[in-house]
């Protein structure tokens, strides 16, 4: 088993990784409940795949389950969903001191993760992620939030998990596009700050595409480390060390916002085409080589993943998308810090980027 702390002092966690632990968490979990019960939070999809491997595995330790089983789909990630499960954690008696798991991927997580932070003021909840975006990303640092009208993510909380249990074996159930995408933020962390990574995506990234269970849990312990030192770093992205993480995000959000945050462009494509068009455009600018710009669409694409307007099925002009950038939450005083690079594993933040210019390149995006 790999183990790898988030280091927040008092508030510090494990993430433990390892093919099959769904189905041997019994033990590990028997210490957090009360009464000889976990209260699990999953959805319609994950109870079918996952709940009954953790069921068995709580059910081995003399421990039952309560579980609350919520529709799939982004619509679970509002008001009315929030409001369905506080109700249903009230009524279950849920305490301050108590652990509620989340089982399943960024939607679960980040509600329940949001729950888990206003129930009574706070109460303790553990990440069980089971698709590759939420195992690499969104389970690990305590990012809790819901969609509102407004946006998404608008409101939320900083509020860490007390465990995360990575268990491989559960992308065995989930569609191909779904873990392709999630594989858009494994390249991430290579593009971030670690060449070297990247070069091992580019020479096996195919296998962890294709299943293969060292590729598998060598590319989300590589993430989860990384991601696990930015957290640690920069808990609630005050220094910018975090917000490396949003690199290919805010291309991103735009072109999902144009997309209508549907299935047309799951999240995790529209970060891949992101992260192409910010390399891209650092190299429009004369920041990086034209060369890594062009190792990382070259990659991207032979992953099977989206790296330009077109492939995201996007024609909107360049002043269309940069106004869906202004209304991102990172905006500073009417200035929108931006994720460009220098080079492969030479991302950072700046704080100069003309949106008009932005505006500009995507056009020239679309017509070339
Ligand atoms: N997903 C970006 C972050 O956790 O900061």
């Amino acid at each position: 088993m790999k183990t790898v702390q988030v280091a927040l002092g008092k508030r510090s966690y494990d993430i433990l990784i390892e093919d099959g632990l769904l189905s041997r968490s019994g033990e590990r979990l028997s210490s957090l409940a009360r009464g000889g019960k976990l209260v699990v939070i999953t959805d319609e999809n994950v109870s079918r795949h996952q709940l009954p491997r953790l069921a068995a595995a709580l059910q081995q330790a003399n421990l039952s389950i309560e579980p609350v089983i919520l529709p799939a789909g982004e619509g679970t990630k509002g008001w009315d969903s929030l409001s369905t499960l506080m109700n249903r954690l009230l009524a279950l008696e849920v305490e301050r001191s108590d652990h509620i798991i989340a089982l399943g991927g960024g939607v679960i997580g980040d509600l329940v993760g949001f729950a888990a932070a206003i129930l009574k003021r706070g109460c303790a909840f553990v990440q069980i992620p089971t698709t590759l975006l939420s195992q690499v990303d969104s389970s690990v640092g305590g990012k809790t939030a819901i969609n509102t009208e407004a946006g998404k993510n608008l409101v939320g909380a900083f509020h860490q998990p007390s465990l995360v249990l990575i268990d491989p074996l559960s992308l065995d159930t989930l569609p191909a596009r779904e873990v392709c995408a999630g594989y858009a933020e494994v390249v991430k962390y290579g593009l971030i700050d670690d060449p070297d990574f990247f070069a091992w995506c580019e020479s096996d990234g195919h296998r962890l595409l294709a299943g293969e269970s060292d590729a598998r849990s060598y590319a989300i312990e590589t993430s989860v480390r990384a991601k696990a030192a930015i957290v640690a770093d920069d808990e609630t992205e005050r220094s910018g060390r975090r917000a490396l993480l949003n690199l290919g995000h805010t291309f991103g959000h735009a072109l999902e916002a144009e997309t209508g945050y549907s299935d047309k462009l799951l999240h995790g494509e529209a970060v891949a085409a992101g992260m192409a068009l910010a390399f891209r455009y650092s190299a429009t600018q004369g920041l990086c080589p034209d060369e890594d710009a062009q190792r990382v669409t070259s990659h991207l694409r032979a992953a099977g993943l989206p790296t330009s307007l077109q492939d995201a099925g996007v024609s909107a002009s360049g002043q269309a998308l940069a106004a869906h950038m202004m209304h991102d939450k990172k905006m500073e005083s009417g200035t929108l810090p931006f994720l460009l690079a220098r080079g492969i594993g030479q991302t950072y933040l700046d704080r100069n980027v003309s949106l008009d210019d932005v505006a500009a390149f995507l056009d020239a995006e679309l017509a070339g």
